[in-house]
């Protein structure tokens, strides 16, 4: 049969750290037309060690983008069609590989997320003074916490020098973009270019960093599969690309996507805004060679997906994660509990790497319901957390939250999280904003041309509104209690 042609079509890969994704839309409307997701293993080989395999990762990017295509066409949909694919990816993880062979030294660890509220510092990845390009810890591994705290001994007077200069990346091209760069502690925000003296600091050959690119340009071509010869031309780490996907180019317009970790970032347009609450100063997007750079502040939770993975693969209270709201459904309380999931430390607004996880208020009548119910509280609270820190260091609280991500699927997580910030949520009726930012962008590359970025290039997208049920008080105290379970959960390791 003849295959349907429905105009140009864009193609986006996001990496993240529980799956890998390929998703295809139509750049005229991001109706999301096919899609294929493989989970990605983690593994703990210490305690407080988060490893990936990179062979594993890539393997699982061909495999989406070939299952997707043979999607497509059971749907009769021509996959020429599609004239770009964009990438979003987990920031911060790291792979060093050998630019010869392409063979990965290790697993992949992270450059992590350490920003101090006084100076940020960066965990240097292990293996990273091997002579080869690209590095891996996944972010939410601790083993690089004592070079760490030896590093920030060795911050020159200005304890800030860091900060203020980072605001907290074969066989073909070897490039990453301005967003993911600005995640690895070596990237100067302001001049946009690999820091001589960050690097000298961090001891990091600058010959194994990849080129620094716009998040919008063409990158290169797909070498082979089922696409061969589309060009590759977004490139956005995943938050930054979420924001795009939600269309958050204002100074002042704020997203919160909720993944394995939930990262908050509002837009501070073309000024680096420095916190004074815990929050990070990132790249938000450059969306093309000659456009101009645009920053944004950020506040970043650890655990939020990754509670309700720890359910189902550590405690093995649910089957599968969205067995999580019927749970939660049930009883419609945590009858007390509080859940604090700090498995890794916690991020902002505290910054605490002694906090580990507790879970308290138990009493007999505690059962696996309510446990689950405080786990989405859990994310609920701490996303609360961050939109305080946010509000403080704008000035300006924000009247709504724009949300995306998976978890958001979860009816009982957004009435929650509306009821806990008292602020209305705003949802997308399709939640995988991240891809289509990454798509957005491809598509409006120079030398593609196929997506505008204007609003009416999203009419597939349609808002749900969660409006907050309880009394402003009820919220408080809820609040105000979580603050004190947090407290409990803070020194635990030494
Ligand atoms: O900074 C880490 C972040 O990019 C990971 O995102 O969606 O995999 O939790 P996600």
């Amino acid at each position: 049969a003849k295959k349907a042609v429905l105009g140009p079509l864009v193609g986006a890969v996001d990496q993240g750290t529980s799956s890998t994704r390929f998703l295809v839309f139509n750049s005229k409307t991001a109706e999301l037309l096919s899609h294929h997701q493989v989970e990605i293993k983690q593994e703990f080989p210490r305690e407080g060690w988060v490893e990936q395999d990179p062979k594993e990762i890539l393997q699982s990017v061909y495999e989406c983008i070939e299952k997707t295509c043979e999607k497509l066409g059971q749907l009769n949909i021509d996959i020429s069609n599609i004239k770009a694919i964009g990438v979003s990816n987990q920031r911060e993880t790291t792979v060093v590989w050998d630019k010869l062979t392409g063979e990965p030294l290790y697993n992949a660890v992270a450059a992590p997320v350490s920003p101090g509220p006084s100076d940020p510092v960066a965990v240097v990845p292990s293996g990273s003074s091997v002579p080869a390009a690209g590095t891996s810890s996944v972010w939410l591994d601790l083993r690089t916490q004592s070079t760490v705290e030896n590093l920030s001994k060795r911050i020159p007077g200005n304890n800030n020098f860091v900060k203020s200069l980072t605001g907290g990346a074969n066989g073909g091209v070897h490039c990453t973009d301005v967003t993911n760069a600005s995640r690895t502690m070596l990237f100067n925000i302001h001049s946009l270019e690999w820091d001589k003296e960050l690097c000298e600091f961090f001891e990091i050959p600058m010959k194994i960093l990849p080129n620094v690119r716009s998040s919008s340009e063409i990158y290169g071509l797909m070498k082979a599969g089922a696409l061969e010869g589309v060009p590759i031309s977004g490139c956005l780490g995943d938050q930054s690309a979420a924001l795009v996907g939600q269309m958050c180019f204002q100074d002042g317009q704020a997203k919160n996507t909720y993944g394995t970790g939930c990262f908050l970032l509002c837009n501070t347009g073309r000024k680096c805004v420095f916190s004074e609450h815990g929050l990070l100063t990132t790249v938000a997007y450059k969306l093309g060679r000659d456009k101009p750079v645009y920053y944004a502040l950020e506040g970043s939770v650890a655990i939020a997906g990754a509670v309700i993975r720890w359910l189902r693969d550590n405690l093995g209270i649910i089957q599968t994660s969205e067995e999580i709201e019927k749970l939660a459904k049930e009883v419609g309380t945590s009858y007390g509990c509080y859940f604090v999931p700090a498995f890794s430390g916690l991020y902002a607004p505290y910054w605490e790497p002694s906090a580990r996880g507790i879970i308290c208020g138990l009493t007999q009548f505690t059962n696996k319901c309510h446990i689950a119910f405080a786990a989405l509280e859990a994310v609920c609270f701490q996303t609360r957390e961050i939109l305080d820190a946010m509000n403080r260091d704008c000035g300006i609280p924000l009247s709504h939250l724009q949300v995306d991500g998976g978890m958001t699927n979860n009816k009982i997580l957004m009435q929650l999280q509306a009821d806990i910030l008292y602020i209305p949520v705003v949802k997308p009726s399709m939640p995988e904003t991240t891809a289509l930012g990454a798509a957005m962008a491809a598509g409006a590359a120079e030398g593609v041309g196929v997506w505008s970025l204007e609003p009416e290039d999203l009419s597939a997208v349609t808002m749900e509104r969660f409006e907050p049920q309880i009394n402003a008080e009820e919220s408080e105290i809820r609040y105000s209690t979580w603050k004190k379970a947090v407290m409990k959960s803070v020194g635990w390791v030494t």
